[in-house]
This record gives C-alpha cells, sequence and structure tokens, in this order.
C-alpha cells in the first residue's frame, strides 16, 4: 500500500535521518528539516556520518533534499531532541520550536507525529493546546522511535511500531502511514497516552533491569561470585528470565533520560516514583563504583592513584557507534582526573577528534592501567599478549577474558568478577 501524501521529517539525528531516508524510498514527496544549518548541509552533501548500516545504504541511494524550512505538509513527524535540564527535569524547548515551525505552514486536516520520546500526557496535556492558537483543525498522533544505533539486524524499516493518536481519525492515518512505510508490524492503541506511556515502559524496564544487575555484581563481587557466569547461567532458562548485563554506566538519549520524564510525571500526579529513582541512583553511580574499583586494585598492587597512567577506552556509551551523549565514560575521566589525581588519557577509534591518542597500541603503550568504558570489536579482537605490559586490567563493560589477562601476569577487575 502506498499513500500519495507529503511528508515532512522534522529533526534529522539518529532517529529522524533514516526515517526520513526510508520514507524517501516509499513516498514521492518526502522532505526533511534541521535547524542546523551544518546537518542540513552534510545530510545533502552525502558527508555526513551514520552509525547505522540501513540507513547509510539508503544515503547513498536515495534522492533526499533536506533544508532548515518546513513547508506545508499532509504529515510532519516530530523528531527532535527531548533532553532534561541540569535538575533532571524535562525540556520540552526542542519540541515546542519544532511546533513553532509547523504552526505558520499548518492546514485544517494535517497530522503531526510525535516520534520524540514524551512521557504520558504531554500531547495531549502540551503539544495539543501549544498548537492551539494555529487555528487549524489539525491530527495529533504518537509513535514511540525504538531505533537501536549499531543492531546489525533491527532498524527503521523493519521495527514493528505502536501508534496512538489524539482521536480516531489521527490513530488511523498514522496507522495507514506507518503501514505502507516499514516491513513490519503496526499495532493501534487506543490512546495517545498509551502509545507515550508505551516507550517509557520500554526504557524504564531497561534502566530497572540494569541497575538490578549492577546492584547483583557489586553483591557477587564481594562473595567472589563471577556475575557474568551467573547471568549465563541464569539464561539457560528457557523462560521469565531476560539478560541484562553490568557496566560501568549506562548512556545514550534513551535510558539515561527518559526515567525522568516518569519520574517527573509522577510527582506532578501526586505519585512518588522510588524503585525508578532508586534504579537511576544505582546505575548513576556505576561510574564512581569503577573508579574506587581501579583505585583498589591499584591500591593492591602498592600503587597510588595520584599520577597513575590511567589509558581510558571508549567514549561512546555504546559499542560500535560513536555516540557519547550521556556516556558515563566523561564521569569516570572526570572522577579520575579531579579526585584521583591520575594521568589520564581516553582512546575512541569511532571518535578520534576528542581521543588523546591516535590508537588502541598508542593508548597501551602510554597507560601503566586500561580501563574499557565500551565494548568496540576493536578492543574485544585486540591481541591480549599486547596488554601483558600493563599492571591493571579494569573491564568496565565485561567484555575481556579475564583468565587471559590474568595469565599474561596482569592485575584483572570486571564489574562483578574478579
Ligand atoms: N537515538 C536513539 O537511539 C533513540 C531511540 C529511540 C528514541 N529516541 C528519541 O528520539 C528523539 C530524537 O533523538 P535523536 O537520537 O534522533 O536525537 P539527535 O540529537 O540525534 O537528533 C536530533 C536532531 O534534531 C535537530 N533539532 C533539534 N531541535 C530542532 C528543532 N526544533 N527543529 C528542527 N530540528 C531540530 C538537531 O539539530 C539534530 O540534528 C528523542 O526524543 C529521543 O529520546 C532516540
Amino acid at each position: 500500500m502506498q499513500i500519495n501524501k507529503t511528508i515532512t521529517i522534522i529533526g534529522l539525528g539518529y532517529v529522524g535521518l533514516p526515517l526520513a531516508l526510508l520514507a524517501a524510498t516509499k513516498f514521492h514527496n518526502c522532505r526533511g528539516v534541521d535547524i542546523s544549518e551544518r546537518r542540513v548541509r552534510e545530510i545533502n552533501d552525502r558527508t555526513v556520518t551514520i552509525d547505522d548500516f540501513f540507513a547509510a545504504n539508503l544515503l547513498r541511494g536515495t534522492s533526499l533534499e533536506v533544508s532548515t524550512k518546513v513547508e506545508t505538509s499532509d504529515i510532519y513527524v516530530v523528531c527532535v531532541p527531548t533532553p532534561v535540564n541540569e535538575r533532571n527535569e524535562p525540556d520540552l524547548s526542542p519540541v515546542l520550536l519544532a511546533l513553532d515551525l509547523i504552526k505558520p505552514v499548518l492546514k485544517d486536516n494535517q497530522l503531526i507525529i510525535v516520534e520524540s520520546t514524551v512521557y504520558p500526557g504531554m500531547c495531549e496535556d502540551v503539544i495539543a493546546p501549544y498548537l492551539s492558537d494555529s487555528h487549524k483543525k489539525f491530527l495529533l498522533a504518537h509513535c514511540p522511535e525504538r531505533v537501536n544505533p549499531g543492531d546489525p539486524h533491527w532498524h527503521v524499516g523493519n521495527i514493528p511500531r505502536v501508534v496512538g493518536g489524539i482521536d480516531d481519525d489521527a490513530a488511523s492515518m498514522a496507522f495507514d502511514f506507518y503501514s505502507a512505510l516499514i516491513d513490519s508490524n503496526v499495532k493501534k492503541l487506543n490512546s495517545i497516552r498509551s502509545a507515550e506511556a508505551t516507550k517509557v515502559l520500554e526504557n524504564i524496564f531497561r534502566d530497572v533491569n540494569i541497575a538490578l544487575m549492577n546492584e547483583m555484581a557489586q553483591a557477587f563481587y564481594r562473595m567472589d561470585i563471577d556475575v557474568v557466569e551467573v547471568i549465563q547461567a541464569a539464561s539457560t532458562k528457557p523462560f521469565a528470565f531476560m539478560p541484562h548485563w553490568p557496566g560501568v554506566g549506562v548512556g545514550g538519549h534513551c535510558i539515561a533520560v527518559d526515567p525522568y520524564y516518569m519520574i517527573e510525571k509522577g510527582r506532578q500526579a501526586g505519585f512518588d516514583h522510588e524503585f525508578l529513582k532508586l534504579a537511576r541512583k544505582i546505575n548513576s553511580n556505576m561510574p564512581i563504583y569503577t573508579v574506587n574499583l581501579l583505585q583498589n586494585a591499584l591500591n593492591q598492587l602498592g600503587m597510588p592513584t595520584q599520577g597513575v597512567k590511567v589509558g581510558v577506552y571508549g567514549l561512546s556509551y555504546k559499542a560500535n557507534i560513536g555516540d557519547v551523549r550521556e556516556s558515563p565514560s566523561f564521569d569516570v575521566i572526570k572522577k579520575l582526573k579531579t579526585e584521583k589525581k591520575a594521568a589520564v588519557k581516553a582512546f575512541d577509534p569511532h571518535i578520534l577528534s576528542d581521543s588523546d591518542v591516535k590508537s588502541l597500541d598508542e593508548l597501551i603503550e602510554w597507560a601503566d592501567a586500561l580501563l574499557v568504558c565500551t565494548a568496540h570489536n576493536e578492543i574485544v579482537e585486540y591481541p591480549i599478549q599486547k596488554l601483558a605490559k600493563l599492571k591493571l586490567v579494569v573491564d568496565g563493560r565485561n567484555c575481556l577474558n579475564p583468565e587471559s589477562i590474568k595469565s599474561l601476569g596482569v592485575k584483572y577487575k570486571g564489574i562483578g568478577r574478579n
């Protein structure tokens, strides 16, 4: 099924650009809009860097042209960021700014779909009232994005979607749009609030389960039980267990941010999300836990932390991509430098502009201790004997083989494994 409609995607980042590229292959009239002139130029020049393999392929083969101006369209899809401010409260300004771009060109019966992650109630309580001074009979729907950058299988074209509308017409039009766009199921929900809540629940599910594993890892470590072996063992149960992994910290624009949207929404509704707050606290403390782990291990070697050369491997929050948003690596580096007075150099093969050295070899050559913050393929596949000159390896992602490292005579610590 193809729909003969004009589509405008607003916000061309991790979420919006793959969507716009896909839409450009399915709809004759698809436009992309971003407020960043640089981003627009890089997309039009095809020099933009994309971590998403599916979108990278589309970029080469489609004729999508993007600009900084919104023109009137049958459907507008808002994919702008939804960050939190310094008090961890939702910062709605990018969404409202995107709506300001739409309002002057909005016409009756046009559909606005919000893909940005919002808290339950935001479309009805904030977005619809904000659009009302356009004096147009608009339709409003929410379809939460589920992209997983770096995933070799799941991409914008095949991930199932859920949609909710402010009324049935909006939900049906959004349902038709996504049904024509993707090669997967689209589920129409009974309310826009349910669609908003679905996304928040998905991200909170990950945050609290990772927090649980981070807590178990810290307890098991004291009992000399290997948390990785235990999680792998529990995963042999064919039902009712889903593995999540402990680590140096969670990052990215979703898991580290969205729970705060729900916490704030709960607060406004008179509900205190104790469980969510605890999960956030545990996960936010993992960088300092990891730095303390490194300090204790150095002390066991009779080395002070002050002045020791620590090579931090990985700046992105996730393996094999170059996304640094909310990455725990920066917290780790700050704490190592300011609180522990260590000498620190960082390297990330995906973020050479912010790396202090040009290669992993150079990092190892310089360092006394290596702290792995990101499980990029490069470090996982690195010849283990090259680590032999180090005194200590702290594996913040449990991605290296402890026994191989110890057999080199190098001290090893993981998150929840000795
Ligand atoms: N990155 C992910 O893995 C992911 C996954 C699921 C959901 N989300 C959600 O999707 C939304 C977008 O995230 P993202 O990762 O694509 O963000 P991003 O930072 O990669 O991209 C956002 C883009 O929007 C542009 N922009 C900002 N304000 C704008 C405005 N007012 N008008 C037009 N363009 C504007 C920016 O210049 C940028 O290019 C967020 O709400 C996020 O929570 C992200």
